[in-house]
């Protein structure tokens, strides 16, 4: 679930990902459905994390690829018996290899979206399956602005410490159409998904950028104000916390350039 530029910033612990996003690749399965995956194509999992998905995808007897740039994760990824490499997403090296590419939850980790889409479209064979899901325009809007006046308060310049980037539809669709795809469909899909814990694992687990911020000994008083600022608008009575996620979920297709 990692994949460009910034995500350098951001370190990624599979036992801490599994207990605090867990989540993420459970509710990636749509994303098969649209993808439908037939026996013996190539595809390839764009920011496969710990591969989870990818394992679901690899049981529909499709042979494939999982890239992350994270060495950890591909450790994680290759411990469950598939083919992961430690790859940039903006810097992929695959020439007219693949039937489709698929990418949940990680293309907002990459800041340099028209690299990611030039070597998407050239890792597809003509005619080639994108299909993707990831943070769109308003995603996280609640935690990052929490986040963002806690660490502004300290003086910090928090836009300088964003690793992500959260499209519009529209914005996104433009970029496929210029990278040579042909957008079947792409909507925004508002998901408050639940958390299976504080909210604190999950700004632990994800924000570590902004996190490292601030000096060290301040980190868990910073956590708490955020936490405190927060609790209004995602956790409720009974003390379940929930994320302000919005998906960008998309189906594209590589134009047959001859
Ligand atoms: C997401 O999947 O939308 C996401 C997860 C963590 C941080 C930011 C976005």
């Amino acid at each position: 679930m990692s994949g460009g530029s910034r995500s350098g910033a951001q370190h990624w612990d599979p036992q801490r990902y599994n207990r605090n996003a867990g989540f993420v690749a459970q509710l990636g399965s749509p994303l098969l459905d649209l993808l439908q995956p037939q026996a013996g194509e190539r595809i390839l999992d764009l920011g496969c994390g710990e591969g989870a998905l990818t394992e679901k995808l690899a049981a529909s007897g499709a042979e494939v690829v999982g890239v992350d740039a994270s060495s950890e994760q591909i450790a994680a990824a290759c411990r469950r018996g598939l083919d992961g490499r430690v790859v940039n997403g903006e810097a992929l090296a695959f020439t007219r290899e693949f039937d489709a590419v698929m990418s949940n939850a990680a293309l907002h980790w990459m800041l340099n979206p028209d690299a990611v889409l030039q070597g998407v479209a050239r890792a597809l064979k003509p005619g080639g399956r994108f299909v993707g899901e990831m943070g769109g325009a308003g995603n996280v809007a609640t935690i990052a602005q929490a986040v963002g006046a806690a660490l502004e308060a300290r003086g910090i310049d928090s836009q300088a410490a964003n690793p992500w980037y959260f499209p519009s539809p529209q914005d996104y669709a433009a970029r496929l159409e210029v990278a040579g795809f042909e957008v079947l469909s792409i909507e925004l899909i508002p998901r408050p998904t639940p958390l299976p814990g504080e909210i604190a694992g999950w700004l632990e687990t994800f924000c570590e950028s902004f996190i490292k911020q601030v000096p060290q000994a301040d980190q868990p008083v910073f956590l708490a104000e955020v936490t405190e600022a927060l609790r209004p608008a995602l956790c409720d009575g009974e003390g379940r916390w929930s994320a302000d996620y919005v998906r960008l979920r998309f189906v594209a297709r590589l134009k047959d350039r001859g």
